[in-house]
């Protein structure tokens, strides 16, 4: 499109399209592409696995948006939006498995397990390389929706920093405390393990779709050394593309394209002050000032809580041990199905219920709100 500046009296054309919007544009191209997997000769430019969960980040994060549990026609989960986390409470992965079960393979190589799924449990059968450790543990991991996550990375780290309290100083039971990866403050994902859409867009090529970007440069993903038939495969690392599968320009524009997904419009509803006193904003704390004086509206303080044995996972990453997750931001509830970081939850009354931990007093206060409170409540939350 063209545009007219009128400008000191003269007339200046800018360019057809903004550079950002570019940038854009070729994010979006590269978040919806389903990638195939690299050719035994030489001149390869996919690289798709040879494990992977999904072809595409479009395929996890449909209209931009959470998961879903969609199971095929044997009862399994179809690897859209749904993963299995696997580690230890150390903070380990399985010596076999890696961090994360990859459900299907390139050609003539086998996914790692099936997943069979119902009613909330899920059973893990026909593991291909045979029994994982002693202490791996293994928990769902529902995608996340990707809206105003630009927003989240703006926040500055004193801003998250000042609701920290590890130690419980003001003693009121909370003590959010950061998920610091590689000295910076870790925003995203359920255990706030990546500091920037940059370093989570990498993780997620590595992890789920099993290609190496300048963040995991390894192009076997989560293939260990064990699973050796996985890494005899050819990879598409190209001279072209840095020696990676995708390179930091291809990353650069998948990032500009989620620093530029548009945050839900806030509510309309009030919520009387009852968020507050009933303590949901002592972590889902209603807004965070940007480093450029913007204010987000994302209901999260982005901070660690031990949330207590119901929702603990055994699984250490960063600093967040098998009991702690990030406050999952409330923004956009509207349009959420499934709850929890394994949408365990199909309300947000359910997922309140799961509260435990340093969120126990908020839920039992939740409780013994009188019927009409809970109604104005609940309908306040599920209008973010
Ligand atoms: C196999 C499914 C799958 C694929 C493919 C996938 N994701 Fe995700 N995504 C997830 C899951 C599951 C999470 C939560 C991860 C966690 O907590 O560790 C997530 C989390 C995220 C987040 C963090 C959101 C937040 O609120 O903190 C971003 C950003 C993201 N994904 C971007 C991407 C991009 C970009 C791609 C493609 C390169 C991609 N994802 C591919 C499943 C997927
Ligand atoms: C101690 C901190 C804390 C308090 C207090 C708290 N929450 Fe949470 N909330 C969290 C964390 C952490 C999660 C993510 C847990 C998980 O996924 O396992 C979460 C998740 C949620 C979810 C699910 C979000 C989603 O998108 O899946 C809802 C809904 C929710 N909280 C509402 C509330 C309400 C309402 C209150 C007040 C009654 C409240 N919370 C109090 C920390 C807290």
């Amino acid at each position: 499109m063209k545009r007219v500046l009128p400008l000191l009296g003269l007339v200046f054309f800018t360019p057809p399209s903004h550079a950002g919007d570019l940038d854009f544009a070729m994010g979006k191209a590269l978040f919806d592409r389903p990638w195939t997997s690299a050719p035994s000769s030489t001149q390869a430019t996919d690289g798709l696995g040879p494990l992977f969960n999904a072809r595409s980040c479009l395929a996890c994060h449909p209209k931009n948006g959470r998961g879903d549990i969609t199971l095929n026609d044997k009862g399994e989960i179809g690897g859209l939006g749904y993963v299995i986390r696997i580690g230890n409470e150390k903070g380990g992965p399985d010596p076999v498995y890696g961090r994360q079960l990859q459900t299907n393979a390139v050609h003539g190589l086998s996914g790692e397990a099936h997943v069979l799924y119902k009613d909330g449990y899920y059973d893990i059968r026909d593991l291909a390389y045979g029994p994982m450790a002693k202490d791996t543990n293994y928990a769902g991991r529902l995608s996340q929706p990707l809206h105003g996550l630009g927003l989240l990375e703006k926040v500055s780290d004193d801003a998250i920093l000042a609701n920290a309290d590890p130690d419980d100083a003001d003693n009121n039971g909370i003590s959010g405390r950061p998920n610091i990866i590689d000295g910076k403050i870790g925003r995203f994902a359920w255990k706030a393990t990546a500091p920037s859409l940059y370093i989570q867009a990498g993780n997620a090529f590595s992890n789920d779709i099993g290609m190496s970007t300048p963040v995991n440069p390894n192009h076997y993903g989560d293939c260990t050394e064990a699973q050796k038939d996985c890494l005899a495969q050819p990879h598409g690392g190209t001279e072209m593309f840095e020696g990676l599968e995708i390179d930091s320009k291809m990353l650069g524009h998948i990032t500009t394209y989620l620093q530029r997904l548009k945050a839900p419009a806030p509510t309309a509803l009030s919520d009387d002050g009852l968020f507050a006193k009933t303590g949901c904003a002592d972590c889902h704390i209603p807004s965070l000032p940007t480093k450029d004086g913007q204010s987000v509206t994302a209901y999260s303080d982005l901070l660690l809580h031990d949330m207590g044995d119901g929702l603990a996972d055994g699984i250490r990453e960063g600093d967040a041990t098998g009991r702690e997750w990030r406050t999952q931001p409330l923004w956009g509830t509207r349009d959420t199905k499934l709850f929890l970081h394994d949408g365990r939850a199909k309300s947000v009354e359910e997922a309140i219920n799961w509260h435990g931990g340093e969120a126990q007093n908020a839920k039992d206060r939740f409780n013994s709100l009188s019927e009409t409170d809970k109604f104005n409540l609940l309908r306040f939350v599920n209008s973010l």
